[in-house]
């Protein structure tokens, strides 16, 4: 990054769905990031997208040129998960500053590939947990941490939507399916609440008979933790949305709804129950995407470390495999034990004002998500 500039310049790489609705506008939300290219292989998106944001745009075969052309600090990598590793790898390998969107990558040896590139380079690699951003989040993590709800016994989460067999998440087997794609909210949540890393994996998945998915739409999974502690999700890409979770202490319940989702109207709350009875916690929307970005810029310019790096998409990651492994062989899964080096820390949440959401008529060449 040169001198004169002083906000981080971003390279959207993908400008799907994702990117169109939520990062393009929320970085506009951020006091130290701008948008200053986009690579897309869609030479309609590379027309009007640019011109609506003032960028230039490049293809995909231009992207090492575009890596090492002086324009850009960092990339927002958006496209699907089977091709997050090599866009990732050259980047870090080119001293480009990585935020790479969840689940890391579509297999776990290539989240190790993107996490080895990670320590070989000067340069940053976060991966896009905005909720580790977002205050009513924080706020559970830091008071789950510090023992306000007793000693933490189970979870329990439903995150659901109807997704179109067209979306690309949609017809690209298990890695574009619920399970990284959904189940990795609810997984990262537990993870992070209980402050601990699943040793058991065991998963239950069936087909909808009326929708056209080439793996299981709907799967129910279990996790055991070293202390003693159970979790279970159920992810599904063929009901209609919804989305919540409970998390159970010797003191206290807390439900929490919405608790995954983003946007304009989306207050994530969550009502903590005991026996003096209920309170609600209610927080007002944030620009998740602008505070992930903002939080990451500040990493970048101050020289410090991302919290969400490749060690905790990798720890996410040989979960969702071992979920994998579990619907193949309909057996336990056993994991090692692992542990991470980082936390959420309280002064991660952020408030920035939501973005204005663009409609889907805005939106170029989009393949919706949900039918
Ligand atoms: N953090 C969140 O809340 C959140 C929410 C949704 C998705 N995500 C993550 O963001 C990523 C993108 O999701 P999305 O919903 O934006 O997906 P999407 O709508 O399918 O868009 C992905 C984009 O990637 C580009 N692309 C490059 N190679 C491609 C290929 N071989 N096939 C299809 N597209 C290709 C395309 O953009 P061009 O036409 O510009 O090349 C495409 O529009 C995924 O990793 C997903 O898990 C995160």
């Amino acid at each position: 990054m040169t001198s004169v500039s002083k906000k981080v310049r971003y390279a959207v790489v993908g400008s799907g769905q994702i990117s169109q609705q939520a990062f393009m506008p929320g970085i506009g939300q951020t006091n130290n990031s701008q948008l200053a290219a986009l690579v897309t292989g869609d030479p309609v998106k590379a027309d009007k997208l640019a011109s609506r944001y003032g960028i230039k745009a490049w293809s995909y075969d231009d992207y090492g040129q575009l890596l090492s052309s002086g324009e850009i600090d960092a990339v927002y990598i958006a496209t699907p998960n089977a091709h997050h590793t090599y866009l990732a790898v050259d980047a870090l390998a080119a001293g480009i500053h990585v935020l790479l969107e969840k689940p890391m990558a579509a297999s776990v040896e290539d989240a190790e590939k993107i996490l080895e590139a990670s320590t070989t380079s000067a340069a940053k690699l976060m991966i896009a947990y905005r909720l580790h951003h977002e205050p009513a989040t924080v706020q559970m993590i830091t008071r789950a941490r510090n023992g306000e709800f007793g000693d933490l016994r189970a979870f329990t989460s439903t995150f659901a939507q109807n997704v179109a067999e067209e979306n690309s998440r949609g017809h690209n087997g298990y890695w574009g399916g619920p399970v990284p794609d959904m189940g990795t909210y609810p997984l990262n949540a537990v993870r992070n609440l209980f402050g601990e890393e699943p040793v058991a994996v065991h998963a239950v998945g069936t087909k909808a008979a009326d929708r056209g998915f080439d793996f299981h739409d709907t799967v129910a999974v279990t996790l055991r933790f070293p202390s003693k502690r159970s979790a279970q999700f159920t992810v599904s890409y063929a009901t209609a949305s919804a989305e919540s979770f409970t998390l159970v202490g010797t003191k206290a319940t807390i439900v929490a709804s919405p608790c995954f989702m983003f946007g304009p109207s989306i207050g994530i709350s969550y009502v903590e129950k005991t026996d003096d009875g209920e309170k609600t916690h209610s927080f007002d929307p944030v620009e998740q995407f602008g505070n992930e970005t903002q939080y990451f810029s500040d990493c970048i310019l101050k020289g410090t470390d991302p919290e969400a790096d490749g060690e905790e998409g990798l720890m996410d990651m040989r979960v969702l495999a071992a979920v994998e492994q579990s619907l193949k062989t309909g057996e336990t899964v056993v994991l090692p034990p692992a542990r991470r080096s980082k936390q959420v820390q309280p002064e991660q949440a952020l408030k920035l004002k939501p973005a204005k959401e663009p409609s889907e008529d805005e939106m170029i060449s989009i393949i919706p998500q949900s039918k």
